[in-house]
């Protein structure tokens, strides 16, 4: 038989009680994005623009977007397209192909990125890293999106020949 005091029952009361508290607090606590894409693919069509948006729910001074090599890491060395540092933007060179076609936009916890006049080589997976400087202990969040260009359709092409 286990006896338990009034006082030990209440700190039992209090102990349980708390946990019960942070339970709704637990889930969140490794989300660092509230908007994302989790790999998930995204089409456009030839010629049109795409914009990647995400919401950022950790502490961080850096977020970059460019060429991932897998869901969780940017080819190496990290081919960028477009970076922010503390909300302003940093001087990236992009890889030739993407040349005035990348641009971006952050404001607060949100960070988008647009890739204009979408080409065939443009599909791929994509790269978000998000990170805090002023940390040295940090570890960066990365999430991938994979982009689909699709073509205008099939079209017959009718070529007639005259004869001059
Ligand atoms: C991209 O889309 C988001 C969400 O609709 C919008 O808030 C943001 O301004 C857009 N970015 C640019 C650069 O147009």
């Amino acid at each position: 038989m286990l006896y338990v005091t009034d006082d030990q029952r209440m700190l039992i009361m209090i102990s349980v009680g708390s946990l019960l508290l942070l339970l709704p607090i637990l889930p969140c606590a490794g989300q660092p994005f509230s908007d994302y894409y989790g790999g998930k693919t995204v089409k456009g069509a030839i010629g049109s623009s795409i914009n990647f948006t995400w919401t950022i729910l950790r502490p961080f001074t850096r977020v970059e977007w460019g060429l991932a090599v897998t869901p969780y890491a940017f080819e190496t060395p990290p081919r960028l397209l477009v970076s922010y540092f503390k909300g302003n933007p940093l001087l990236v060179t992009p890889p030739a192909a993407y040349t005035g076609r990348v641009s971006g936009k952050n404001t607060g916890s949100q960070v988008s990125f647009i890739l204009r006049n979408l080409r065939t080589s443009d599909e791929r997976l994509y790269g978000c890293e998000v990170s805090d400087t002023s940390n040295g202990d940090d570890i960066p969040s990365f999430d991938s999106v994979t982009l689909v260009v699709e073509g205008r359709g099939n079209y017959f092409v009718v070529i007639s020949c005259h004869h001059i």
